[in-house]
Order: structure tokens, then C-alpha cells, then sequence
């Protein structure tokens, strides 16, 4: 337990307050489509610029071809990127963390990010390492509800 309840009570809505629960993409695609193969990530995690990279470079991501329909493409990017951490939609808890010079990278990776390391420095390597977990961008494993955008504490359920 740290601060972490505390960060988040600065979410603006009152129903979130004290909640890890960031807005997500409102087209089922981007779940059904981008929560095919790993957790459906909020859009809050990554700036606007990223998406967009991400979203550009579909046929070689991540060493999968990940490609979509161009429709489909540009709705779910639009989608991304109008909830993305350098938007209004972005929780200050994450934004503050992560600061300008991480986010001005373009960065592919939310595993990666200040935020991510400052929020899961006390877990440690034998549980990620655990078959059930295996990568640190498995985040739906731990937080069940991911998909939703949802990251409460109440709700982490760590596989043994
Ligand atoms: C065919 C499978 C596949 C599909 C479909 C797919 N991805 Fe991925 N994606 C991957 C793989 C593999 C990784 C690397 C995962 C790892 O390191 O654990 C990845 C990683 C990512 C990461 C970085 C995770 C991190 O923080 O380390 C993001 C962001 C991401 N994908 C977004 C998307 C989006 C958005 C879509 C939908 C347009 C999508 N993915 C569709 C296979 C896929
Ligand atoms: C090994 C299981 C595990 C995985 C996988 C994992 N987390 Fe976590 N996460 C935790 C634990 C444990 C905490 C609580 C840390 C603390 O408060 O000391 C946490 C805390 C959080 C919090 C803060 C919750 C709150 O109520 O303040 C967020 C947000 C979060 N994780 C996001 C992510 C994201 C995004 C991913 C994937 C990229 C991820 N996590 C992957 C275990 C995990």
C-alpha cells in the first residue's frame, strides 16, 4: 500500500474518485480487435503520438502481423488518441509520473514507463516470472479488469 489511492482520488469524477479506472476506447472493436492477443490497454497510458505510431506500423508489430481494415484503423485511432495521456482525459497521477521527456519519445511501450516502474517496483521477479504472468504487459492477468480500464487495488488478483 502507498500513495497510490491518494494519486488517484485526483481523478476528476467524483464515482471514480480513490479508483484506478481510466476512460476506454467506446467501439467494441477496440477490444474484440486489440484485446485479441493481450490486455485491451487504456489509452491513457501511452501520448497521442504513439498511438498514432502504433496505429501506423500495425503490420510489423511487436513481431505479429497486427493489421486492421483501413475504416477500422483510423476509427480506433482517432478513439486512442482523443483519450490519450497528453489529453484533458488523462489522470494527473500518470501524466505527472511519467513527465514530458518520457511521453516525447513516442514510446510503444506502457511497460516501460516511469509510471508502470514507480506503481510495480515492489513486485517482484519471481512473480512476473510466473507462467500465468510471463510479461510485464500482461496487465489483465493481475488486474482482471483491465479491459474495462479498470486497476483498483481492491481488484488485483495475483496468479499464484
Ligand atoms: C496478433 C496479435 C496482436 C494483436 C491483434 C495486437 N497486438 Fe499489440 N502486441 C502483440 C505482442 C506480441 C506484443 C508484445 C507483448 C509483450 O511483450 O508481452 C504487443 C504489444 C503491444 C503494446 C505494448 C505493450 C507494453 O506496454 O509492453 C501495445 C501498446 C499494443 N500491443 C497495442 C495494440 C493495439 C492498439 C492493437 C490493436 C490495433 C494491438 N496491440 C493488437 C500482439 C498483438
Ligand atoms: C504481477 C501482477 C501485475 C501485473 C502483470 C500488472 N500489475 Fe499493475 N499492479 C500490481 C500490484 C501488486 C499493484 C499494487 C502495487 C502497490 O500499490 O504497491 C498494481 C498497481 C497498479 C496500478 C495502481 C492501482 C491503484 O489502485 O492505485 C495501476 C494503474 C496498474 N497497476 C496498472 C498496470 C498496467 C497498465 C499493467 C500492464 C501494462 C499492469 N498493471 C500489470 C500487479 C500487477
Amino acid at each position: 500500500m502507498r500513495a497510490s489511492l491518494i494519486a488517484f482520488s485526483l481523478l476528476a469524477s467524483t464515482t471514480a474518485a480513490a479508483e484506478a479506472v481510466l476512460p476506454m476506447p467506446s467501439s467494441p472493436l477496440y477490444v474484440s480487435e486489440c484485446g485479441s492477443c493481450h490486455t485491451a490497454y487504456a489509452p491513457g497510458y501511452l501520448p497521442a503520438r504513439s498511438w498514432a505510431r502504433l496505429m501506423s506500423e500495425l503490420n510489423r508489430h511487436f513481431g505479429e502481423d497486427a493489421s486492421l481494415k483501413a475504416a477500422e484503423r483510423d476509427l480506433l485511432t482517432a478513439q486512442l488518441q482523443s483519450l490519450a495521456l497528453d489529453t484533458s482525459y488523462a489522470n494527473p497521477a500518470i501524466a505527472a509520473r511519467n513527465g514530458g521527456a518520457w511521453a516525447s519519445e513516442a514510446p510503444l511501450r506502457l511497460s516501460t514507463s516511469p509510471f508502470f516502474h514507480y506503481m510495480h517496483d515492489e513486485v517482484p521477479d519471481s512473480i512476473w516470472a510466473r507462467p500465468q504472468i510471463a510479461s510485464k504487459a500482461n496487465c489483465v492477468a493481475c488486474h482482471p479488469h483491465a479491459d474495462q480500464g479498470r486497476y483498483s487495488e481492491s481488484e488485483i488478483r495475483i496468479p499464484k
